[in-house]
């Protein structure tokens, strides 16, 4: 036997290996630990965003540019990022309302949200200047009132789920990935889809799926899934595809697409949600301040032009965008998931 000495000391923290993964390249979100760790693999995470992806466990702010220029942030600013995500776009704001600057961050997620202002926190903003607030952006007046923040000189709201939540397969949001059936962005509030869908009758999920996202095939769905068990995504996927036996294999699958972005808005109540905010927009926003809204499909952004425009009349904006703003192709490459972005703003009027 060795005498003891010769043993190696043991490390103070007990080396922990990394889960094994089939095949030469992690695929599972889970096992990509290169990329939920930037900061010591910044060269794999590179390689992945030249390669059109978003690395796992992050997301890619859509429309940078175009947001700042639309939003103007100047030194000594408030901010109200009503869907902080990742915090991409917020740490652009937050480096140009500095100094004096206040960003106040809202999101529903309690998962991300930690995760989020941690990784703020780590780039140098402080309480002083960034407050990350659990709460739905239908809240934004009470968020502003409980940091005694009076009003917003800028307000984002980037609406929709985030990349880290469609990616991560137990948040149930992904089409491609297996995962319980949930898609809520609180799992501590509500009930999840596979409740919703349990529960809901065939007329209901038939006007769900049409009001939601234009379902073509809203009837068919309805009445091969109303009332159904489902617990997971893929089997939720694969009931999708085999109601709809007669048409082409790419077009089922954008009806699954269609009816995972149906179920999540019913799941979260987004439309109601957006309303709220849009109602109470106005009464945040100091005069002059701008406001930008970024959608991802018709039934958000016809809600945002209807509100920006009635606003417009009424005297409460002086101003609001002609038309949608678009990513620039190369963005659209780059990133596909700013292809269906459409941008508007609004600017308050000075009385
Ligand atoms: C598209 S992501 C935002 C990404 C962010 N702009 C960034 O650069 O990382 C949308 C985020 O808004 C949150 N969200 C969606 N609807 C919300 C609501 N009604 N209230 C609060 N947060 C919401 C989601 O949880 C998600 O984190």
């Amino acid at each position: 036997m060795m005498p003891e000495e010769n043993f190696p000391e043991p490390p103070a923290t007990p080396h922990k290996r990394r889960k094994r993964y089939s095949g030469k390249n992690p695929r599972r979100f889970e096992e990509k630990y290169k990329e939920h760790d930037p900061q010591r693999h910044a060269a794999t995470v590179a390689k992945v965003i030249a390669s059109g992806k978003t690395p796992a466990g992050t997301h890619r702010p859509i429309m940078v540019a175009e947001i700042l220029a639309v939003l103007a942030p100047k030194p000594g600013d408030i901010a109200v990022d009503c869907t902080l995500g990742h915090g991409g776009h917020s740490q652009e704001i937050l480096a140009r309302i500095q100094p004096g600057g206040v960003l106040l961050g809202l999101d529903a997620d309690p998962i991300e949200l930690p995760k989020t202002e941690a990784r703020l926190r780590g780039l140098g903003f402080g309480a002083e200047a960034f407050l990350a607030r659990r709460s739905n952006f239908a809240g934004i007046a009470q968020a502003l009132a409980a940091h005694a923040l009076g009003g917003a000189d800028i307000v984002l709201a980037d609406l929709g789920v985030s990349s880290m939540q469609i990616d991560d397969p137990a948040r149930g949001f992904s089409v491609k990935l297996d995962g319980p059936l949930d898609m809520r962005m609180n799992p501590q509030r509500g009930q999840p889809a596979s409740a919703l869908l349990e529960k809901i009758s065939l007329a209901a999920l038939a006007a769900l799926l049409d009001e939601n996202s234009d379902e073509l095939n809203a009837a068919v769905l309805a009445s091969a899934l109303a009332g159904k068990k489902f617990a997971r995504t893929s089997e939720f996927a694969n009931a999708i595809r085999l109601a709809l036996p007669h048409i082409k294999i790419k077009d089922a699958t954008l009806s699954v697409r269609r009816v995972f972005q149906a179920l999540r808005i019913a799941v979260n109540d987004e439309f109601s949600a957006l309303d709220t905010l849009l109602r109470q927009l106005p009464g945040c926003m100091k005069p002059g301040a701008r406001a930008a809204i970024l959608t991802f499909h018709s039934g958000e952004d016809r809600r945002v032009k209807k509100s920006f425009d009635a606003g417009l009349r009424a005297g409460m904006y002086a101003a609001v965008s002609d038309g949608v703003l678009r990513a620039t192709p190369a963005e659209q490459h780059s990133n596909p998931r700013s292809a269906p972005a459409k941008l508007r703003w609004a600017r308050r009027a000075e009385n």
